[in-house]
């Protein structure tokens, strides 16, 4: 089965086999071919070039490109598309003058997701987070990550993975599990962390490793949250099951966690609202990807990454949505793009290089996505006719996908 798109205006992240992230300066560019063709064979990119070198389409399904641009689908490395119910009702309390933080410790945020997810059957949960995930196909999402983190309980952890799993046989985009069982201590460990924790080490984990249902760890290391010691012991488990640290880490407060997760090599440490030039200091020259949500930063009213700092000083970013009921209930990555040239002023080049190869890396995923490279999956956006990339951040409030390729087929 081969498909031919023929006379792209622009053929965007162009990139030689190998290349895994880009940092720093590096970001500011964003490889393109005017006027190109793109052969996909086998769901993979089999070849592309300038127009005047195109194959013989005889014979081959053709898509006619003319002034649209063809870029590879976003790579959502952060997401809880899974979960149970809604939180309008403290979205309207934040409105009335109620912080995230006062919420939560009235019962809201996390342990009320955690609450409903309890009491909802696994299929419910399916069905609710796969309209969720089909939103984000359309929405240009090629390969995304999604957390557990809502039960909190052994069967609650283990229900999310399941519907992760079974997201994963059913849909064509590639996904990564995260077992985020660290992520609020349930009301009756409240003063008893360390018993959580044990449940999290003892009981939890080795029935994921059991099952294999995670493919990563995390936590949300933060005050009030869980501490750099728990979320090493965290970390450690993970090792010990070869799960490798995805952490929250510096939402609210900057307390040396990045350096705990560089310790323990973390593939990504995200949020980052607040950074400290420390911080910067131990994420340089580590494996550790930082990843910025700019939509949590616009939905609940908290800082944004400070971007051109970090890319200033030659680290790599990358952008996620997170995705989930409390702070982000948006999976749109055109927003997440916008709102980092927008409010981060980071350059459309170096955001769509942060939502796509970047954003593979911090998945574990940048050998077969994130970029047009021969032999990488054919995980594309076709945008309508546009005047060029710039357009994409810039109207911020316009749909400007045509069709979103998976794998080679037009979802
Ligand atoms: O990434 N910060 C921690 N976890 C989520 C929010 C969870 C929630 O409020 O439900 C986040 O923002
Ligand atoms: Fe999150």
């Amino acid at each position: 089965m081969k498909t031919l798109i023929i006379n792209i205006k622009e053929l965007l992240q162009i990139r030689e086999a190998g290349i895994t992230k880009v940092s720093g300066k590096e970001m500011a560019d964003l490889p393109l071919i005017n006027n190109a063709f793109l052969l996909i064979e086998n769901n993979l990119i089999a070849d592309f070039g300038t127009m005047n070198n195109c194959p013989d389409g005889k014979g081959i399904h053709i898509i006619d490109a003319a002034g649209k641009a063809v870029l590879p689908a976003w790579c959502d490395s952060h997401t809880h598309i899974v979960y149970a119910g809604n939180r309008v009702q403290e979205f309207v309390d934040r409105i009335n003058g109620l912080s995230y933080e006062e919420i939560a410790n009235r019962g809201g945020g996390i342990l009320n997701s955690a609450k409903r997810l309890n009491e909802t059957s696994e299929e419910d949960i399916y069905l609710e987070s796969k309209s969720r995930l089909e939103e984000v196909m359309h929405q240009g999402t090629g390969a995304v990550e999604i957390k557990s983190g809502y039960g909190l309980t052994v069967e609650g952890e283990l229900k999310m993975l399941r519907v992760i799993q079974r997201l994963k046989n059913e849909y064509p985009i590639a996904i990564k599990a995260t077992f985020l069982g660290a992520h609020a201590f349930p009301t009756e460990y409240k003063e008893n962390h360390a018993g959580y924790i044990d449940v999290i080490v003892n009981e939890m984990l080795p029935k994921i490793a059991e099952e294999k249902l995670a493919d990563y760890i995390d936590a949300f290391l933060e005050t009030g949250y869980f501490s750099i010691e728990e979320t090493e012991r965290i970390m450690e488990a993970g090792k010990k099951y070869g799960l490798p640290a995805k952490i929250h880490v510096n939402q609210f407060t900057a307390i040396n966690g990045i350096e705990a997760c560089v310790k323990y090599d973390a593939l990504s440490v995200d949020h980052l609202e607040i950074v400290t030039d420390e911080d910067i200091e131990v994420l340089k020259n580590s494996i550790t990807m930082p990843v910025a949500l700019p939509t949590c930063s616009f939905f609940i009213s908290i800082p944004y990454t400070p971007a051109r700092k970090m890319l200033d000083a030659g680290l790599p970013l990358a952008l996620a949505t997170d995705f989930n009921p409390g702070t982000t209930p948006s999976g749109n990555m055109n927003l997440v793009v916008a709102a980092a040239c927008i409010k981060m002023k980071m350059t459309p080049e170096e955001a769509i290089n942060a939502a796509t190869l970047n954003g593979a890396y911090a998945m574990g995923l940048s050998e077969t996505h994130g970029s047009i490279t021969k032999g990488k999956k054919a995980n594309l956006i076709i945008t309508k006719p546009i005047a060029s990339y710039y357009q994409l951040p810039y109207a911020f409030g316009s749909n400007l996908i045509e069709s979103v390729m998976i794998e080679g087929k037009v979802i």
